[in-house]
């Protein structure tokens, strides 16, 4: 091969220059990796693996030295792979989004969105207290009691007793709404309220504003109590504790999914 002509041994500046080529080259792949370039990260990734790739068949393999027919193979078979994947690429990549996820994404719907639809949902409507009866019902009876007494057939065993809703002595994170939201959707520790963080966050509020209007005098919320549940007046960016309130799971944005499928 390359010994044919005996070059290969006077490269030396050569290998050096390649393997300071392939250094920077790595350096733009893991500076690139802190961008999202949508799309295009896959074809800088591929270019970047391309130049590497070829730089080290040329030098490091010889072939550069090499005799022209292996150059023809060699370079046609990176031609070929090219096309396979700029072809896959430029169906797969542009797809539409699949129905499915796309309705993923709508329930989820981007971090502003699940702000604005907190907020909308933070403020009590006949239907949402209704709904919220509903719910009341089949998930808190147990314990709670059908008035929301706290003297449900499950009470008599718990320590803490369940809290009584109709008066304001004991409560733990408060009776705003949004102090609610906190309890529903992450329960009290040491306790038997556990968090119904499963259920969908409309489900949640439509509780809250139930149980908020059993409340005696009920308080209203202020900037402060809505802030700490990550809505912020201006809808500025949630904070944590708002974004894992509703943070839906996957299977249950399926099983939703699949319910609105059948309607
Ligand atoms: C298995 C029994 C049980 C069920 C079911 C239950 N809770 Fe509770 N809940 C409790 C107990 C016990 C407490 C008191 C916790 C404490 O004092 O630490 C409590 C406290 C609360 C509080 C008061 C929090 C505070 O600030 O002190 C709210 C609000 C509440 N529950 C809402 C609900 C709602 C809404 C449901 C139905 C979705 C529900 N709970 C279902 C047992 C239950």
């Amino acid at each position: 091969m390359a010994q044919k002509n005996g070059k290969h041994i006077h490269h030396t500046k050569a290998y050096i220059g390649v393997w300071i080529a392939l250094l920077v080259f790595t350096a733009i792949t893991v500076e690139v990796s802190y961008h999202d370039y949508g799309t295009w990260n896959i074809a800088v990734a591929m270019l970047v693996a391309t130049i590497k790739g070829s730089l080290v068949c040329l030098y490091f393999m010889h072939l550069k030295y090499d005799n022209k027919l292996s150059q023809v193979a060699f370079i046609s078979a990176f031609v070929f792979l090219g096309i396979f994947v700029s072809l896959t690429a430029s169906d797969v990549l542009f797809r539409p989004i699949p129905p499915a996820l796309a309705k993923v994404k709508e329930i989820r719907g981007p971090a502003g969105a699940e702000v604005a639809k907190m907020k909308e949902l933070s403020a009590a409507t006949p239907e949402l207290v209704n709904h919220g009866r509903e719910l009341f019902q089949t998930n808190c009876v147990t314990c709670h009691g059908v008035t929301g007494q706290g003297n449900g057939p499950a009470s008599t065993a718990l320590n803490p007793k369940p809290r009584n809703f109709t008066s304001a002595e004991g409560w733990k994170n408060g009776r705003a709404p949004s102090q609610i939201f906190k309890t529903v959707s992450e329960g009290i520790s040491g306790s038997a309220m556990a968090s119904f963080s499963t259920l969908p966050i409309e489900d949640r509020w439509a509780l809250v504003h139930y149980v908020h209007s059993l409340t005696p005098n009920p308080p209203p919320d202020t900037p402060a109590t809505l802030a700490a549940i990550g809505i912020q007046e201006g809808g500025a960016a949630p904070s944590k504790p708002a974004a894992e309130a509703v943070e839906l799971p996957i299977s249950l944005a399926i099983d939703r999914m699949v319910e609105e499928g059948k309607k």
